[in-house]
């Protein structure tokens, strides 16, 4: 399959990362879609720093740099966005009702031969199908974060997803340079989620209880287990508002054993959400 246009619905977190990990290394028009322009505003503020530090570590050339940003098309119309896609990647907010009623509306602008993915951390796929009429070119395609750096990604087979797609978006992932793997089973969580929530709820458990602070905690598993970040810091950068999101969804689908830790629950509730509001476990005001 030629693709000449790819399309990323949400300029957060997930979305302008993944818009800037397609326009590097394959060379098609992006287009990264967001409901209001401060939001696009901030992705594309964010692509650009990102670029800056490659460039600063001689990586990247002035020259590419801007190749990449003209290969990128921020828009808030999603029928400007979607129209022609070969592919369209949903990448926004971590709640079904959402990601389902934008599916919808992707499907009917989308050409027939579009494949449609969502980058969900979370829904089994063969439920946010049945928001399309085209389940069988529909998958899950799960990145990382941050994912211009993450070389993972998770592709996730509906019940009804055709073996061509699966072909395709392996094939795209390779393209930008990542490891695909195969979840061949639709599986609320996939594969890293199912594992990653357990020692991140965990490592909440161990602050609710006073079990040690959270920088003995980051440091024990950084230094005992070699991740090259602690889980409560890991949780500042995923947001614990995603993090709730996907524990909610696991413990629905998967038992009590995804239950969120209380303390999940209370910062939520307080908009301490992490990296991105300055508050979580740690201060990110002062933090480095
Ligand atoms: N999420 C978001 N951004 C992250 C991040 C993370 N987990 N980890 C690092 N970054 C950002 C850093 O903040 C920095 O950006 P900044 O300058 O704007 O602050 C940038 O990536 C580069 O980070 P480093 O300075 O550490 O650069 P390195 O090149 O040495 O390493 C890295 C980059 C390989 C990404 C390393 O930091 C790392 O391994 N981090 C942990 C990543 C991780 O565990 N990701 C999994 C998240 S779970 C997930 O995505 C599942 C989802 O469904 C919830």
């Amino acid at each position: 399959m030629i693709i000449r246009k790819i399309a990323v619905i949400g300029a957060g977190l997930m979305g302008h990362g993944i818009t800037q990990a397609v326009a590097q290394t394959i060379k098609c028009d992006v287009y990264m879609c967001d409901v209001a322009p401060e939001l696009l505003d901030k992705g594309l503020k964010q692509i650009k720093n990102n670029l800056d530090r490659l460039l600063e570590k001689k990586e990247i050339s002035p020259a590419e740099i801007k190749q990449v940003l003209s290969r990128i098309h921020p828009v808030i119309d999603l029928r400007e966005a979607v129209v022609d896609a070969d592919l369209i990647i949903e990448a926004v907010t971590e709640n079904k009702e959402v990601k389902a009623a934008l599916i919808t509306k992707v499907d009917k602008i989308a050409k027939p031969t579009a494949l449609i993915v969502s980058n969900t951390s979370s829904v089994r796929i063969s439920e946010l199908a049945l928001a399309t009429r085209r389940p069988e070119r529909f998958a899950g395609m799960h990145f990382f974060n941050p994912p211009q750096s993450m070389k993972l990604v998770e592709v996730i087979r509906g019940s009804k997803t055709s073996e061509d797609t699966i072909d395709i978006i392996v094939e795209v992932a390779k393209m930008m340079g990542k490891e695909p793997i195969i979840v061949n089973k639709d599986t609320a969580g996939f594969i890293v989620n199912r594992i990653l929530i357990l020692a991140l709820n965990e490592a909440a458990f161990l602050v609710e209880e006073g079990i040690a602070s959270p920088e003995d905690i980051d440091k024990a598993i950084k230094l005992g287990l070699n991740w090259p970040m602690g889980p409560l810091a890991l949780l500042d950068y995923i947001g614990e508002d995603t993090a709730l999101a996907i524990s909610e969804v696991l413990k629905q689908e998967l038992g009590a054993k995804y239950s969120p830790s209380p303390i999940l629950e209370k910062m939520v509730k307080k908009g301490h959400l992490g990296r991105k509001t300055g508050k979580g476990f740690y201060d990110w005001k002062t933090k480095p």
